[in-house]
């Protein structure tokens, strides 16, 4: 298993460019399904979770080519299957994500249930509702969501919780179902806004995406587009808290920062000097940061997806942050390590009280997940000595070559590949 070795206390300088987003890129591809044309799709990231979603696809007998590094078409016009197996949905819980759109295309489909995950639970409890409030038939066999429909049918649907994928599998399927569906309590986040306006350009009637109340009006069949996947939020949050906690000055391209509200202004917060443009973000940190209390929300919240950066950062703060995450109930898993490096922290149920420490010490840390491991890294660029992060295939699904940014950004960083 590759690890990342990080030789700690060199402030940040440069530029580079921030790739698109991984959590709009997911269910994007999945939209692929919804029609037989070809769905070109630009600023595609290369993450592992993109190339299981791509196996996925090609299992069901979807063509999809990467014509060059960020381009990807996905072309559905001839299904061998209807199914996605436990050996990849385990692997990367959004596989559920073709469930809606090959049932509303195909009225049969077969998804693995994911199981549980490191963070927390994580059902899918909603996703199954929703479709079946939209006339399918439903069922659990064999560890399969099995679901049947010969046609959908519009309703209103009101999930229990916000469910980001749970939006975007419901939304996928409403678009070919006769009549209109209402969806209420519907997650705002701009991965579920970019996915509807990919669909809209397929041919969808989509209406209210960007609040919590969806409504679309289903037609009978949908086209192909093209359509570039937006920046993304969290890995430019990410790169933020890195210069944030290690110091300097960095820009960040081809970015978002409208998207990016609560995380640039906690960031601000801290001590950061943050400015930006339509697609640029500006930052820079002389000094130690400024502890930050907050709690995570869905958007246009704090990201769940960057409490585990912002808890890096708030390690090595003046005084004392409190924590809440109220999304997932297991996601302080990053807390045992960033104790290793020296960190002092308490976790009481869902909140962690951070007492910023002057300095971290590198030691070997184990990466447990995604963002978590993100936060490693960012501790590791600024504590004293080496830091060896152990287990980042973690953090290869969901960051594009992130030493290779970070060494452009002066960070003392490389793979050790086994
Ligand atoms: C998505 C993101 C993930 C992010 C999360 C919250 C993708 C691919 N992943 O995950 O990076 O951390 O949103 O912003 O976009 N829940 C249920 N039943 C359901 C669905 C959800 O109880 O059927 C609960 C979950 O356990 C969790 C909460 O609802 O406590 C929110 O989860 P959800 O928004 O669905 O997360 P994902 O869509 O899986």
């Amino acid at each position: 298993m590759d690890k990342l070795r990080i030789k700690g206390g060199y402030a940040l300088k440069g530029e580079i460019n921030i790739s698109g987003a991984k959590n709009a890129a997911l269910p994007i591809l999945c939209a692929g399904l919804l029609t037989a044309d070809t769905v070109t799709l630009s600023n595609v990231p290369k993450l592992n979770d993109i190339a299981t979603t791509l196996k996925l696809l090609r299992q069901l007998g979807v063509r999809c080519e990467r014509a060059s590094d960020d381009l990807v078409s996905i072309t559905a016009n001839q299904l061998t299957a209807l199914e996605a197996p436990y050996e990849l949905v385990k692997t990367m819980r959004a596989s559920i994500l073709v469930l809606g759109p090959l049932l509303a295309r195909f009225g049969e489909a077969r998804v693995s249930l994911p199981g549980g995950c490191a963070i927390g639970q994580r059902p899918v409890d909603q996703h199954i509702q929703g479709l079946a409030a939209l006339g399918a038939d439903i069922k659990i066999e064999h560890g399969f969501v099995v679901a049947k429909a010969k046609k959908l049918k519009g309703a209103v649907v009101r999930t229990d919780m916000v469910t980001v994928t749970g939006t975007e599998n419901l939304m996928m399927a409403a678009v070919l179902a006769d009549g209109q569906t209402i969806l209420e309590n519907a997650a705002r986040e701009p991965e579920v806004v970019d996915l509807a306006e990919l669909l809209i350009k397929m041919g969808a009637r989509i209406k209210g995406h960007g609040t919590d109340r969806i409504v679309i009006d289903g037609v009978s069949s949908l086209h192909g587009a093209t359509h570039e996947v937006i920046p993304d939020r969290i890995e430019a949050g990410s790169f933020l808290c890195a210069v944030g906690a290690a110091g300097g000055e960095i820009v960040l391209r081809h970015a978002a920062p409208e998207t990016m509200g609560a995380t640039i202004s906690k960031l601000q917060e801290a001590g950061l000097t943050i400015k930006s443009g339509k697609d640029w973000i500006q930052a820079s940190m002389h000094k130690r940061p400024k502890a930050v209390d907050f709690r995570t929300h869905e958007y246009p919240g704090f990201a769940t997806d960057m409490q585990a950066q912002l808890m890096a950062l708030n390690t090595l703060a003046e005084g004392t942050s409190v924590i809440a995450e109220t999304i997932f109930e297991n996601r302080f898993m990053h807390v045992q390590e960033l104790l290793r490096l020296g960190a002092n922290i308490d976790i009481d149920g869902h909140t962690a009280v951070v007492r910023g420490v002057t300095r971290l010490s590198g030691a070997t840390v184990m990466a447990t997940d995604l963002r978590a491991s993100a936060s490693l890294v960012i501790a590791g660029l600024a504590a004293e000595g080496e830091t060896l992060v152990e287990r980042i295939y973690h953090l290869d699904r969901g960051y594009e070559r992130m030493e290779h940014k970070l060494s452009a950004l002066g960070a003392h960083i490389e793979r050790i590949s086994s």
